[in-house]
């Protein structure tokens, strides 16, 4: 067994970028400049919107956090989108998810500039993306496949059986992994809460990619000999022996799956490090393009 070390390859794929930064700076060039708007106060978007802002700083980008009250109405939110989409020193924004009840989710992606969608949920970059288009790509499925790249996992021909639809990684993974290219040319099946079977399934996959957000539902007894494992899942499960009141667990039980693995994304330090890498990949991304654009 393997392990797919994203804590690693995040910190490769971040020195790689800060030296593109560097450069940049040298030259007297503008940096890249990620914002990121946060409404109200779910724990893990603190978390995450705080590890996105620390990451940009690590590496030499400009960033910037707008955190709007949980009551703010969809108006106003719509309103600071249209604000950012208008900056120019903005390069790329995300709207972090998920988004309080009274907020319609998709009509605010849809107002995102789709030239500053680093996170590659709007319609225009995940049809671009389906249609092999230069677009977006989905920070979660875009790590994973660099991480299924740069540990060389063979993809080719495989049967890669994804669990969850979600539109976030699970519908984005299998039109990714199903496309020409390396990696990618897997025959994918997607698995979801309606499935009949998900065992018989489980057990013919050569990759099995968990996006399904329930601990440890991949056990030991419905994988081969030699399955790779990426496990997407990141639950909270409450603890009062931690510090911080729970501990984090995948949709994989490591325990038992990692036996029989032959690669096995950890969690945490898996999947989790390598989506703020791409966020800032496809912020880079989006400062060169803007670049090009205006000389
Ligand atoms: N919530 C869970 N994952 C993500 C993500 O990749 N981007 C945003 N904006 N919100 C999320």
């Amino acid at each position: 067994m393997k392990l797919l070390d994203g804590k690693k390859i995040s910190n490769e794929i971040k020195d790689e970028i800060a030296i593109e930064v560097a450069q940049m700076k040298k030259g007297g060039e503008k940096v890249p400049h990620l914002a990121a708007v946060l409404v109200g106060n779910d724990g893990a978007s603190l978390t995450y919107v705080g590890s996105k802002v620390r990451s940009c700083e690590r590496i030499g980008f400009q960033s910037t956090l707008i955190h709007l009250p949980e009551t703010t109405s969809e108006e106003a939110l719509l309103q600071k989108i249209n604000e950012l989409n208008k900056n120019s020193d903005i390069d790329g924004f995300i709207v972090q998810l998920p988004l309080p009840k009274h907020i319609d989710k998709q009509k605010v992606l849809m107002a995102v500039d789709p030239d500053k969608d680093v996170d590659g949920f709007h319609p225009t970059n995940f049809g671009r993306m389906a249609l092999d288009m230069e677009s977006f790509i989905s920070a979660t499925p875009f790590g994973i496949m660099e991480l299924l790249k740069r540990y060389e996992v063979d993809t080719q021909g495989k049967h890669t059986v994804v669990i969850g639809r979600s539109h976030i990684v699970g519908r984005p993974i299998s039109i990714l992994m199903s496309q020409k290219g390396n990696p990618g040319n897997a025959t994918v099946t997607l698995a979801h809460s309606r499935t009949k079977d998900i065992k018989a399934l489980t057990l013919q996959a050569d990759i099995i990619i968990s996006a399904l957000g329930v601990p440890k539902f991949l056990k030991a007894d419905m994988v081969k000999e030699g399955t790779v494992i990426i496990d997407v899942g990141i639950t909270r499960v409450p603890d009062t022996t931690k510090e911080r009141g729970y501990y984090i667990t995948g949709d994989v039980d490591f325990e038992g799956v990692s036996k029989k693995a032959s690669f096995i994304t950890p969690v945490p330090g898996g999947v989790g490090p390598m989506t703020i890498a791409m966020l800032l990949k496809n912020t880079l991304l989006a400062r060169e393009r803007h670049r090009a654009r205006n000389h």
